[in-house]
């Protein structure tokens, strides 16, 4: 028998870029797979639109079943706990935006912090032996030394995003303690992929160029360019939190890829691939990305896509000061070799093959 082929898993957040890919691999792994979805005034479900079977007149038909629920609302949890007495719940749900959460503070910490403590009431009084995978985050150590950081790292937040992480991030900890409940921490550092939220910065980076191609938009506004993030691929990240989940003690663990980039050199990996080399000038609010040079060899390659080419000399990169925080975490670098050893996980995408999949997916859609 397949031993895995009982298991049931919840995911809150599914229609998110890392709910879509963890819904996959988790049906490739043989589970019945349930999410929730909120009811938004706009259908949100396009990453996950493959997953649900529609022509069946109803979300509960498809690969995956789906339910509403909202991280605020404990009775719609509980209702959904109960209906599908799930073995493994992967909390993947968040106001995820670090930005936002300056703006929607109140918001952030009643979805993330209090979000969390509703689940864990619910697995404490269920009595079923529920595991709860919690998606913590790099933000938790804000920057106050260099890094590369590890599950040791000195907590550090600098948002009201990362506060409510923080806050969930001691819960979970705590809940592990006092009442024996499996429950893991995944400090997962930043991860992208062609699924990424539009207004992240890598995405927005790959969108754009998109749109400039196609003469949609003339430059990229963004904030700041000095910001150093490790980033790696969503798809690899979601294994690791399968596999935090399989161990027989329940940790939390770091997940990165141990290499950073700036914000700009992110932009050039982006430009490179499709033959355009910018140059840098000015700073802060002043610095522009300039055309410098254009391989017609490379471009070319997308000729049927490429409606606006630019010319050498063209400001593709402009910052806007309305784009930069109120508090920066300026660097983030991971230390995941706990991963490594223990679960036998490592980054594989390198950043330069990252930015080249994002910006061919954006060209090509
Ligand atoms: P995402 O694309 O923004 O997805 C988040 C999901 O949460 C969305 O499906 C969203 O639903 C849902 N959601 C938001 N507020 C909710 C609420 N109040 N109740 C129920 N659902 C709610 O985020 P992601 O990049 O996949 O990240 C997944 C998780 O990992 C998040 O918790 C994030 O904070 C954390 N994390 C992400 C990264 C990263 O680099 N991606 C790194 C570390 C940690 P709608 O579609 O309806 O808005
Ligand atoms: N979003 C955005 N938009 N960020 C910009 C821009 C812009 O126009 N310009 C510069 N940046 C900088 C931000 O200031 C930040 O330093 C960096 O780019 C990355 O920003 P985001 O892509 O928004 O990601 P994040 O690092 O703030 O947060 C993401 O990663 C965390 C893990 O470290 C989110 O996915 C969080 O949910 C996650 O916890």
């Amino acid at each position: 028998m397949n031993p895995k082929k009982n298991k049931t898993a919840l995911i809150t957040g599914i229609n998110g870029q890392d709910g879509s890919y963890l819904a996959e691999y988790l049906l490739q792994q043989g589970y019945i797979v349930h999410g929730t979805k909120r009811l938004s005034s706009t259908i949100n479900t396009g990453r996950i639109k493959h997953l649900v079977d529609y022509s069946a007149g109803t979300e509960q038909q498809g690969k995956i079943i789906l339910h509403h629920a909202d991280l605020t609302d404990s009775s719609s949890l509980s209702r959904v706990v109960n209906l599908c007495k799930p073995t493994e719940i992967y909390n993947l749900a968040a106001q995820s935006h670090v930005a936002v959460s300056f703006e929607e503070p109140e918001y952030t910490a009643n979805a993330d912090a209090l979000g969390v403590l509703r689940l864990l009431e619910i697995i404490r009084r269920e009595k079923n032996n529920i595991k709860l995978y919690q998606a913590s985050t790099s933000e938790l150590f804000g920057g106050v030394n260099k890094g590369p950081y590890d599950e040791n790292a000195l907590i550090d937040p600098r948002s009201p995003y990362a506060a409510s992480k923080a806050y969930s991030y001691y819960l979970i900890k705590q809940y592990r303690m006092a009442y024996n409940i499996f429950a893991v921490n995944g400090i997962l550092f930043n991860h992208e992929s062609p699924r990424r939220g539009e207004n992240f910065v890598t995405r927005k980076i790959s969108r754009g160029i998109s749109k400039i191609l196609k003469g949609v938009q003339n430059h990229i506004a963004l904030g700041n360019l000095d910001a150093t993030r490790d980033w790696g691929h969503a798809k690899e990240y979601v294994v690791a939190m399968h596999l935090m989940m399989q161990q027989n003690k329940p940790e939390d663990y770091v997940i990165a890829t141990g290499k950073s980039v700036t914000v700009r050199e992110f932009i050039n990996y982006c430009f490179n691939s499709i033959g355009i080399e910018l140059k840098f000038s000015g700073k802060s609010e002043k610095e522009i990305g300039i055309v410098e040079k254009i391989n017609e060899n490379i471009l070319n390659k997308f000729k049927d896509k490429i409606t606006h080419v630019p010319n050498k000399g063209d400001i593709l990169i402009r910052v806007d000061s309305k784009l930069f925080r109120p508090l920066e975490v300026e660097s983030l670098t991971g230390n995941s070799m706990k991963a490594k050893q223990n679960l036998g996980w490592a980054a594989k995408t390198s950043i330069q093959n990252l930015a080249k999949e994002m910006v061919k997916h954006d060209l090509l859609n």
